[in-house]
């Protein structure tokens, strides 16, 4: 191979990483003119409409779960990359709060799995909601040096737990997938022409102001021909979205509060990272403090309970320089099963208790969050 073939390929090697390091950039900061924002509803040479299936969802259970009626929803995809969905914020005013609340309050309880469980005792993580409003009610340097343990948080995980180690789900780490975000998740894959979902594990990201996460394909899920959802809320992301392999230079685009991504057909094994938290546009009204009183028409039949002023207060004092992102996967297949090696009679089973006595002991003191192959810059525990 010659010099130049050879640097190209290095450079072709090379293109996501550069990207990313191109918007993970501190100083001086990264020119934002090319990320797309499809929050402006604009489609482009590489913003294309998508149509939705809004009789797929009556306006009725698109509400129950803080939804609108799908037909005011929008929704677009990218020139290049057929299956991949689009929808900017389609919550009801007044709806993410709940959402929010689920995420730090609910979500966050055992018996769900999250990064403090590594190098922290059972009774330690039990409350990490109530272990962490007091001090979230203060400045973070003035009055106390230690970080709280919401601030600390990193990832949650629900339904089949993902093994960060063995980049595996396995039949007997499972535990109940809350049931309103399975039903919220339902809606919005039916309303994108996918029946029949079925949420079985769940990432919840908890990003900081300074977090990122790296360059990685979702692959462990044993169905690929099932979507992936993804949801955000709070701060906003610049998230890069690739091609099947690393010398694809990837797309970025904004996700602000409420946006929802699909990942499917031939987007669900892209390529994706997310080099940098950005500030939510000024005047987001999903943010506001005074936007999570829902009209109470709405309120009958829905799975949103209301949101408590105490809550809110310190929800929105987190979400104040944080991002959380879910992403909600289906595993298996219709009628599929976990291959024999996962059950509970193989060697496999010892391998999956011995990372749990490890997690018990503490062993795992610093842990990246990284299910790809080549991770820079994980989101940091
Ligand atoms: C993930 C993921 C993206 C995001 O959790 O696998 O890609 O926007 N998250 O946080
Ligand atoms: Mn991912």
């Amino acid at each position: 191979m010659n010099k130049m073939a050879a640097s190209m390929v290095q450079s072709g090697e090379d293109a996501f990483r550069k990207i990313f390091k191109f918007y993970k950039r501190r100083n001086p900061p990264p020119d934002f003119s090319d990320v797309i924002d499809f929050s402006r509803g604009e489609p482009s040479d590489k913003v294309v409409a998508v149509k939705l299936e809004p009789g797929a969802v009556s306006d009725v259970e698109a509400a129950r779960v803080g939804l609108q009626p799908v037909r005011n929803w929008k929704a677009f995809s990218l020139q290049g990359y057929p299956g991949f969905i689009f929808i900017p914020n389609p919550f009801l005013l007044g709806s993410q709060p709940f959402w929010v609340r689920q995420c730090l309050k609910i979500y966050t309880q055992k018996p769900n799995v999250c990064n403090l469980d590594m190098h922290m005792s059972a009774s330690d993580t039990q409350d990490i909601w109530g272990k962490s409003i007091h001090g979230l009610s203060f400045p973070p340097s003035a009055k106390r040096e230690a970080k709280t343990l919401l601030e600390r948080l990193r990832w949650v995980t629900l339904g089949y737990h993902y093994n960060w180690d063995t980049k595996t789900y396995s039949a007997n780490h499972y535990t109940p997938f809350p049931a309103e975000l399975h039903l919220l998740s339902v809606q919005i894959t039916a309303a994108c022409g996918f029946p029949r979902f079925i949420s079985e594990a769940g990432i919840l990201n908890y990003y900081r102001s300074d977090s990122s996460l790296g360059i990685h394909v979702d692959e462990s899920e044993l169905d690929h021909s099932r979507p992936l959802l993804s949801l955000s809320f709070g701060q906003s992301a610049i998230f890069l979205l690739g091609g099947t392999c690393r010398q694809d230079p990837p797309t970025a685009m904004y996700m602000h509060s409420g946006d929802v991504m699909v990942l499917s057909g031939q987007s669900r094994l892209l390529y994706h990272a997310v080099p940098r938290i950005v500030p939510a546009p000024q005047g987001c009204a999903s943010l506001d403090m005074n936007s999570h009183s829902l009209d109470s028409t709405l309120q009958e039949h829905t799975v949103l309970e209301p949101v408590s002023d105490q809550d809110w207060a310190v929800c929105s004092k987190y979400i104040q320089s944080s991002r959380v992102n879910v992403t909600i996967r289906q595993v298996l297949g219709p009628g599929q099963n976990f291959p024999e090696t996962f059950s509970t009679s193989h060697p496999r089973n010892e391998g999956d208790q011995t990372v749990e006595r490890g997690l018990a002991d503490g062993a795992f003191l610093k842990r990246k969050r990284s299910n790809s192959c080549d991770c820079v810059d994980t989101v940091q525990t």
